[in-house]
This record gives structure tokens, C-alpha cells and sequence, in this order.
């Protein structure tokens, strides 16, 4: 079962998964999130019920049930860090050994991070061997072997409640994955995150941005901004409640102002019961005024040196508004979809991108076992991608 905490909603998954890896949905399950506050859990208990019910949900929708749980976590607080780790070799050999690749990966490791937080993944993004890169430094003569990583952290105690919340429910767990690599995994074929690809998940409370190449996550970063910032802004801005600010941005909600005609009209119910008409011009003002802080948000955290060909893919249902697709490919000057091949295969939707990416990460990552998995030279993941806290 693959299971999706975001900071709206939680959707279980359950996967059947053929001899060779092929995933196969046998059924969804999703609930309200409950005791999560901007992406926190403020109440475990309310948590777990939450939890729990998306995958009775999905049990019942299935007609099976499981104990073998990935997951990902509220990504409140997941920081990203990149380090480089260096050693001299000692081989008599004069050739890398396992072990110092291993040993030099751990330097990388050795970074200054608070105490309250936990690495969940080191990715090797690159190796080289007296300065030349390669793949895989393990067998090649040289003395000098550097690695840089991408290191994920996150909140401890966050971590370690879900652990908690996932045992209680009598689930094994097989793996966590940053939810930004989770989606990733179904929002992009094999062919971008190895040739280079953006996805931006836009959920509820948060945007995660991710930049993929040679399969790996090269740069990530979480926007504290989601769809329901703007329907905050709408229940704010025409003091609505936030129910009737929700149903008025998904029925009548667009970010391109200009393209409404001023005579139309959207009836309203204020917080005090009345109901009045606006303008749905004005609607979309509103929206579009936060659309742009947004985008200036994600700007400035992609503003690094990368391919500008990078094409976009959104998750997350956020990312549903009307014309916020085409406005993320003005601003941003590059190709933006929002549906994918993987997804468009399973028949699935980008809202499940989460819940259904944690168990093809799993897969790839080697989590879970299948009986017969690629040939490594047709593996474009590395083993030691994700599950590196394993061996240390
Ligand atoms: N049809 C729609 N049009 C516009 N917005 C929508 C639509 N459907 C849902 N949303 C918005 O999508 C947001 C929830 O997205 P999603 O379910 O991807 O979030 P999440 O995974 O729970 O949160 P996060 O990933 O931030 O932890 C809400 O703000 C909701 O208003
Ligand atoms: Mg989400």
C-alpha cells in the first residue's frame, strides 16, 4: 500500500505488484486529514483516525487486505542540503573498494544538522575519481574519490509519529519516501528524470518544487504556498467562510482576470448567511494576485543554473485552478503539463501521483522485493538512492 499524508487529504493506495515490477491499482481510499495544522501534526490521534479510514477505504475498495505500508510524511519542515564527501584511497590495488565508496558517502553525511532532525535520503549526484566523473567509482584506479550529495531531512519527531501511527495500525513498514520524489516517480517518464525534468506539487498547504536529472533529485524546495492559501484569500477578501470560499474558486475560481468578461456575475453567501453577487472578475483578481506571489516564490528557489528546455509537470490538485497551468508556462517560459504517461497507463489521475509513487519508488529503490528485477544496467537507480540509512 502506498500512502499519501498531505495536508489536505490522506489516500492509501493498494498496488498489487507482478514478478517483474508492474504495479497493478486494485483500489483507492481517501479522507480528510485531520489533526495536521499548515502541515504539522498538532493531533496525533485525529491523525491515525484519518489515516485509518483512507485505508479502510481503500481495503474495502480493493477487496483485500495489507500490512506492507510506504508512506511519505507532512512535509512541514523537510530541509535540503547538498555535501560533498572526499577520500584517499589506500587500495593496494590502486582501485576504489566498495568499502571506501561507502566510507566516502559517510563523510558526506557528516553534516552539521539540528538535533531534532533525521536524514531520510542521501543521493549520490555525482562520483569522481581524480577529478574525472564516473558512474560507479567502485573498481576504478585512481587515489582521490569525491562524491557530492543531496540530503533530505526532516523533522524527527514528525518521522518517528508516523513510525508510531503506521505500527499501531499493524503496518509494516517498507519505506518513506520525501513526497517530492514519490510524485515525481509517476509525473515523469524515465526518459525526463534521467534527461531532466521540473514537477511542481502544488497541494494544500505546500508546492514542492523538484528538479530531476539522471534519474536523481538534483534540487528541491518547499513553497509554503497551496490552493488553499488562495481559498483563504477568497473567504478573507469577501468575507465568505472558508467552505464557500472553496466551492466558489473550483466552480467559478480562474487566474486570468482579463479574459472575464466584467459582466459576469458569481452569487455569494457571506459569514453572516446573506447572499450578494461579485463580480467574477474579481474573484480571479484575487486569485491571480496570489498566483503571482507564488510564482515569484518559485522563481526565486529555481533560481540556479539549469537547463531552460526543463519542461513542467504539476501534481497535486492545486495545480486544477483554471488557467493556472498556462500561467505557470507564461511566467515561467517553459513547456507545462498536466497529466503524464505513467498515470495515463495505470488509468489513474495526477491526484494519486503521491500515493501510487511511493510504491514505485519502493520498486526502484529495491524496498520491494520482486523475483525478478532488472538487469542493473537497465536500472537507471541507484540502490544506494534511498534506503542509504540501512547501511550506516
Ligand atoms: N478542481 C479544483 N480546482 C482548483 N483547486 C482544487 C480543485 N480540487 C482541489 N483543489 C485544491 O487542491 C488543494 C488540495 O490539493 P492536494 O489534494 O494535492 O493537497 P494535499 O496533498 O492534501 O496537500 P500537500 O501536498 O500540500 O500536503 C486544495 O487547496 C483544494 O482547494
Ligand atoms: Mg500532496
Amino acid at each position: 500500500m502506498g500512502l499519501d499524508i498531505g495536508s489536505t487529504k490522506i489516500c492509501a493506495c493498494i498496488c498489487e505488484i507482478g514478478p517483474y515490477g508492474d504495479i497493478h491499482v486494485r483500489g483507492f481510499g481517501t479522507s480528510a486529514s485531520s489533526g495536521l495544522n499548515k502541515g504539522k501534526i498538532v493531533h496525533a490521534e485525529d491523525l491515525q483516525r484519518s489515516i485509518e479510514k483512507a485505508i479502510q477505504r481503500a481495503e474495502l475498495a480493493a477487496g483485500a487486505r495489507v500490512d506492507q505500508v510506504l508512506t511519505n510524511l507532512p512535509v512541514l519542515e523537510t530541509a535540503f542540503m547538498h555535501n560533498t564527501g572526499l577520500i584517499i584511497s589506500k587500495e593496494e590495488s590502486g582501485k576504489i573498494s566498495e568499502a571506501e565508496k561507502i566510507e566516502c558517502l559517510k563523510r558526506s553525511k557528516a553534516i552539521s544538522k539540528a538535533t531534532d532532525q533525521t536524514v531520510l535520503h542521501m543521493i549520490p549526484l555525482y562520483f569522481k575519481v581524480d577529478d574525472a566523473m564516473v558512474q560507479n567509482p567502485v573498481g576504478v584506479s585512481g587515489t582521490h574519490l569525491e562524491t557530492q550529495t543531496h540530503i533530505i531531512l526532516v523533522d524527527t519527531d514528525q518521522l518517528n509519529q508516523i513510525t508510531f501511527m503506521l505500527k499501531r495500525l499493524r503496518l509494516k513498514i517498507a519505506g518513506i519516501v520525501y513526497d517530492g520524489l514519490a510524485a515525481a516517480q509517476t509525473m515523469l517518464s524515465d526518459n525526463e528524470l534521467k534527461n531532466g525534468a521540473i514537477v511542481m506539487d502544488m497541494g494544500g498547504r505546500f508546492t514542492k518544487v523538484g528538479i530531476f536529472k539522471n534519474g536523481l533529485l538534483q534540487r528541491a524546495s518547499v513553497i509554503p504556498i497551496g490552493g488553499d492559501t488562495i481559498t483563504q484569500d477568497i473567504a478573507q477578501c469577501l468575507k465568505t467562510s472558508i467552505g464557500e470560499a472553496e466551492r466558489i474558486k473550483i466552480l467559478k475560481g480562474a487566474v486570468n482576470f482579463n479574459q472575464i468578461n466584467p459582466g459576469e456575475f458569481v452569487e455569494i453567501r457571506t459569514d453572516k448567511g446573506e447572499k450578494t453577487s461579485i463580480q467574477r472578475r474579481l474573484l480571479a483578481q484575487i486569485i491571480h494576485a496570489r498566483v503571482t506571489e507564488w510564482m515569484t516564490l518559485i522563481q526565486q528557489e529555481m533560481s540556479f543554473d539549469f537547463d531552460p528546455h526543463y519542461s513542467i509537470a504539476l501534481a497535486g490538485r492545486g495545480s486544477q485552478l483554471t488557467g493556472l497551468d498556462r500561467y505557470v508556462e507564461q511566467t515561467l517560459n517553459r513547456k507545462v503539463r498536466l497529466m503524464s504517461d505513467t498515470l495515463r497507463d495505470l488509468g489513474d489521475s495526477p491526484e494519486h501521483a503521491s500515493a501510487i509513487g511511493v510504491v514505485v519508488y519502493g520498486l526502484k529503490s529495491r524496498a520491494i522485493a520482486v523475483s525478478a528485477p532488472p538487469p542493473p544496467s537497465q536500472d537507471p537507480f541507484n540502490r544506494f538512492n534511498s534506503w542509504i540509512r540501512e547501511f550506516f
